[in-house]
């Protein structure tokens, strides 16, 4: 199962992850994205048929905010 989480010390609002993950990100009133899947605490796995965009996402942000962790269930 895949978990996820936004570093928003260096996210820059880029804004490339909510529009290639939609369900996954969103934004706070300053652009800073965050996981709406569980308000950014890295607690919710991320659904599998979403991984695709994850990683999509993870690869796209320019500044390597995304962070994903891998755990057995
Ligand atoms: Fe921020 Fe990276 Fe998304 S800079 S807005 S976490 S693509």
């Amino acid at each position: 199962a895949k978990f996820t989480i936004v570093d928003k010390e260096t996210c820059i609002a880029c804004g490339a992850c909510g529009a290639t993950a939609p369900d996954i990100f969103d934004y706070d009133d300053e652009g800073i994205a965050y996981v709406r899947l569980d308000n950014n605490k890295g607690t919710a796995t991320v659904p599998s048929e979403l991984e695709d965009d994850l990683l999509d996402a993870y690869e796209e942000c320019p500044t390597e905010s995304i962070k994903i962790f891998n755990k057995e269930s």
